[in-house]
């Protein structure tokens, strides 16, 4: 078997927080009068908070200092825990557990590889609080992805050579990470159309095809 370990990215990939994030983000943009959509949306897949911020701004960035730029980002975080607690156990796919599950009976480790500060409330959340065998998320990186920072720590966590990882990914910028850190992809959702992938995902079961 050419794999030892998966490496789940989890904003659009384990779970549906993706679009909270555009919701939270978009409720900024109106508040300031930035236009925002959902395309622009994609671009914020990945990156952690203040470069996203700075991509919605844009050509505006100049107008805000970087405490004003801090309070935005404070805000949008604040608005985006409040949709967070909303979640519970049934905002975690049955088929993703499913396959989680089948991964983990054929012996191979699972993590999360995320750019995400709130990874860990997340997984409690939807009852993933211990599931996985590592997660690497925004609290220990200095480096969002596309650098691949989060990975190669996911790696290193496992005990798994880089070689022998396979990442999981909705995010063009998480595939990048994932060939910088010399490992594998998969692409699902949003990250299909870049072809940047070893694998292309209809839905996370497709997997298994793979492993
Ligand atoms: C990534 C998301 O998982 O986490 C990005 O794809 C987000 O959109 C990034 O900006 C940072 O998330 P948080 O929860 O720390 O603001
Ligand atoms: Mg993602």
């Amino acid at each position: 078997m050419k794999y030892q370990a998966v490496i789940f990215d989890l904003d659009g990939v384990i779970c549906h927080t993706d679009h909270y994030h555009y919701l939270a983000w978009k409720k900024i943009a109106d508040e300031i009068g930035v236009h925002f959509d959902k395309t622009i949306n994609n671009r914020l897949r990945g990156i952690g908070r203040m470069e996203s911020l700075e991509i919605l701004l844009g050509a505006r960035s100049g107008e805000f200092s970087l405490q004003a730029k801090e309070e935005l980002a404070t805000k949008k975080n604040e608005y985006y825990r409040q949709l967070l607690q909303t979640m519970t156990m049934q905002d975690l796919d049955p088929e993703i557990k499913k396959t989680l599950d089948i991964i983990k009976a054929r012996g191979l480790k699972l993590a999360i590889g995320s750019s995400s500060k709130n990874a860990k409330l997340i997984l409690k959340q939807i009852g993933l609080e211990n599931y996985f065998d590592a997660v690497s998320d925004g609290t220990i990186i200095s480096r969002s992805k596309p650098d691949p920072e989060v990975f190669l720590k996911a790696s290193a966590m496992l005990g798994v050579k880089p070689e022998y990882c396979l990442v999981v990914e909705d995010a063009k910028s998480g595939l990048e990470a994932a060939k910088a850190a010399n490992m594998d992809s998969a692409a699902i959702g949003d990250a299909v159309k870049s072809g940047l992938a070893d694998y292309q995902l209809k839905t996370l079961s497709d997997l298994l095809l793979y492993l």
